[in-house]
This record gives C-alpha cells, sequence and structure tokens, in this order.
C-alpha cells in the first residue's frame, strides 16, 4: 500500500498553503514529515485525507487515484488520520468510543476489540471512564486505538506527542514500536523532531508547504544543520 503525493497544492480561501507537495510512503514505512510551526504539515495530511482538498495535484494509494474523494471515502480505503488534541466523544465511555470504531468488515485487518485492549491494558482499566475525563496521554491512546479498529492501511499521526508528559511520550514510544513490528504504515508529524526520528525510516523537511528536504531518518538524527534548522528540543 504506497501513498503518493504529487505536486498538491491546498488553499485555506485565498491562501495558497501548500505549494506543490510529493511525498510517497511505501508499504510497512514509517515517515516523519518535519518542518517549522506553519510549514504545512498539518494541512498535507488534511490534504490527504479530504479535509482541505487539494486543488490541484494527485493523491494516489497504490495507483489507485483518491484525490478528490470524500473524508469517508478516503477513510474507507484504509487511511485513518489521527489529529492532534482531543477528539474523543467526551461524554461516552472508554469502550463506547472504541465500539464507535469498529468497522465491520470481512476484511477485520486482526485488529478487534479485545486485541486493542491487550495491546493497551491502560485502556481495559479505563474502559467505563468517560473520555472527557482522560488524562492527555489516555486520550493520546484512546485516539490511537480507534484508529487501529478503523482497519487501517496506513496511518497518519499528526503531532501525537502533543502536550504529554515524558513518561507518557516513552508509553507512546513503544506503541510506535508495535505498529511498527505490524507493519502499519506511518506517516507522522511531530515538533518533537527527534522523537519521530527514532522511528521513522525516512523523513521529509518541508518548508512553505514545499518540500526542501528529504533523506533516510538515520541521516537527519544526525545532522546538526537539520536539527538547528527545526528548533529541535533535545527531548527526545
Ligand atoms: N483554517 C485555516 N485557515 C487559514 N489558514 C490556515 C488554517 N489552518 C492553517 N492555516 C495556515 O496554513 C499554514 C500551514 O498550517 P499547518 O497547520 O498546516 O502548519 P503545521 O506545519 O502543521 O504547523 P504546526 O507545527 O504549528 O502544527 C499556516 O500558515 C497556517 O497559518
Ligand atoms: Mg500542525
Amino acid at each position: 500500500m504506497t501513498l503518493s503525493v504529487q505536486d498538491v497544492h491546498t488553499y485555506y480561501g485565498r491562501s495558497h498553503v501548500l505549494q506543490g507537495i510529493s511525498l510517497d510512503v511505501a508499504d510497512g514505512e514509517t515517515v516523519a514529515l518535519l518542518g517549522r510551526n506553519g510549514a504545512g504539515k498539518t494541512t498535507t495530511m488534511r490534504s490527504i485525507v479530504g479535509l482541505t482538498p487539494a486543488r490541484r495535484g494527485r493523491i494516489t494509494l497504490d495507483g489507485t487515484d483518491i484525490t478528490g474523494l470524500t473524508t469517508h471515502r478516503i477513510a474507507r480505503h484504509g487511511i485513518a488520520f489521527v489529529p492532534s488534541g482531543r477528539r474523543a466523544y467526551a461524554s461516552l465511555t472508554v469502550r463506547q468510543n472504541l465500539a464507535l470504531s469498529i468497522r465491520r468488515s470481512s476484511d477485520s485487518g486482526g485488529w478487534t476489540l479485545d486485541r486493542v485492549l491487550e495491546t493497551f491494558p491502560k485502556l481495559q482499566q479505563l474502559s467505563d471512564r468517560r473520555a472527557g475525563h482522560l488524562s492527555g496521554g489516555e486520550q493520546q491512546m484512546l485516539k490511537l486505538g480507534r484508529a487501529l479498529l478503523s482497519v487501517p492501511r496506513i496511518l497518519l499521526l499528526d503531532e501525537p506527542t502533543e502536550g504529554l508528559s515524558p513518561a507518557i511520550v516513552s508509553d507512546l514510544g513503544r506503541w510506535l514500536g508495535i505498529l511498527k513490528e505490524e507493519k502499519i504504515t506511518v506517516l507522522i508529524t511531530e515538533q518533537n523532531a527527534l522523537f519521530a526520528l527514532k522511528y521513522a525510516d525516512r523523513g521529509y523537511i518541508i518548508e512553505k508547504g514545499l518540500v526542501r528536504h528529504e533523506a533516510p531518518a538515520s541521516e537527519l538524527r544526525e545532522s546538526t544543520e537539520i536539527q538547528r534548522y527545526l528548533g529541535v528540543a533535545a527531548s527526545a
């Protein structure tokens, strides 16, 4: 399942935000999308899932053109977008939130409610708690669990560590390790570039809506120039 973004241009009203982004995410890869605030990372993800549709360019999944499809149809192709911030149904319990995400499909992809609760035992303990009462880290875990139940082929994770304590960030790292073992394809954005690069195979640096640099994650991890540019907080 290769996701390919080719020369995508996206606008907010008249503001031309993505000015020809091109990137690829191959089957089983974890790819980091890095850049300063306002570079267009979130907009790239929103364009891929059709929330802010590309006005020009092409987005394909294994060669199938998904540009211009509705967000709902794109989700059915197996792309799950996990936005940053809190997004669960606050008044429902953890279990109810998870149950809502179960995709009834013959292609179950192996992620059942039981398996999610096994992978995130903390969710099991919290299963009767209302999502609105969860901590930031618990919410993040719930969002990941929900995304897995939607049977993703590709997960788009937008700043998963945002607002999380270091202990929870390290939990999140373990979950990313699990996703990698499961060969789930991941595109991840992070302010915490070193965190993303620890799990990524490759990375793209974007600036003003364009890819400026693409390199193996190992190279980006070692480049002081890139880290200075990104203003890396060495907290990973
Ligand atoms: N709803 C919106 N309406 C108008 N402009 C927007 C909107 N959302 C984002 N923008 C602008 O689009 C540009 C790209 O924003 P985007 O959120 O994609 O950046 P980002 O790389 O995700 O930044 P951050 O690291 O802060 O999350 C920015 O200049 C931003 O101000
Ligand atoms: Mg963003």
